[in-house]
């Protein structure tokens, strides 16, 4: 009697271990099922997917975001501002001219090329002077005589102006409706003459959202700005205008 309940125990004990292996490999099986594949490799696969998607996401917008400015001061020049234009044009790059009202009105052509290709005309007063305590009303004259030579080639009224060397009295913005554009990123093409030296400058430093300052005026500046282009684009960079990283 005490062996045939033992026998039975066993039977039943087995019948439960066969239940179980059952239920274990059931599930093993619908597991590798959701993956689409066998074993450590299948969860491979799954960690993979799961690694790749977000760092691609990541990285769009990443690049979504990696915009910065290319900012051409104190032309424009009748030889220099058009190379630069060329170069722009062919890379598909929009930048933020600060034309003074006395370049405006001997090369009207030029402004009103830039006009037409889309890039931002700023004010950089009529013959570059700088802000003083004693100059208030002739730095005011000169940046309305300079938004109205614009106005008369784009048939637009200026917002954005860079006043020569930084100086600025905050009471013309509400006056005049201006908005002061600094920079974050001053390469001092103004000074070095050496391209790859101004090229260095700006790309050892550029972070999304700059603002870099350059002048239409020299043959290496022209130069730099194009290679500087050629190089953050490949980084994924996109030049737009100042408006459109300050409206961010
Ligand atoms: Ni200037």
């Amino acid at each position: 009697m005490k062996a045939g309940i033992w026998v039975k125990r066993m039977v039943i004990l087995d019948l439960l271990l066969a239940g179980l292996l059952f239920l274990v490999q059931s599930e093993r099986a619908a597991s590798v099922r959701q993956t689409g594949a066998w074993g450590s490799t299948g969860r491979e696969t799954e960690e993979k997917a799961e690694a790749v998607a977000p760092e691609k996401d990541t990285k769009q917008s990443e690049d979504a975001g990696k915009r910065i400015a290319l900012t051409f001061d104190d032309g424009p020049h009748p030889r220099y501002t058009v190379k630069l234009l060329d170069g722009l044009k062919e890379r598909g790059v929009k930048a933020t001219f600060f034309v003074t009202g006395a370049n405006v009105s001997k090369y009207p052509e030029i402004v009103e090329r830039m006009y037409k290709e889309g890039h931002l005309i700023g004010n950089h007063t009529f013959h570059h002077i700088q802000l003083t305590a004693a100059n208030g009303e002739q730095f005011r004259e000169e940046i309305v005589s300079t938004n109205e030579a614009i106005r008369e080639i784009t048939g637009e009224d200026t917002e954005y102006i860079r006043p020569p060397y930084g100086s600025w009295n905050k009471k013309y913005e509400e006056e005049l409706n201006m908005f002061p554009v600094l920079w974050s990123i001053d390469p001092r093409d103004w000074c070095l003459d050496d391209k790859d030296c101004i090229v260095r400058n700006t790309v050892s430093r550029v972070k999304e959202g700059d603002i870099i300052l350059m002048h239409d005026q020299y043959p290496s500046s022209v130069a730099a700005a194009l290679e500087i282009v050629d190089l953050l684009q490949k980084e994924g960079y996109e030049f737009v205008t100042v408006e459109e990283i300050l409206l961010d």
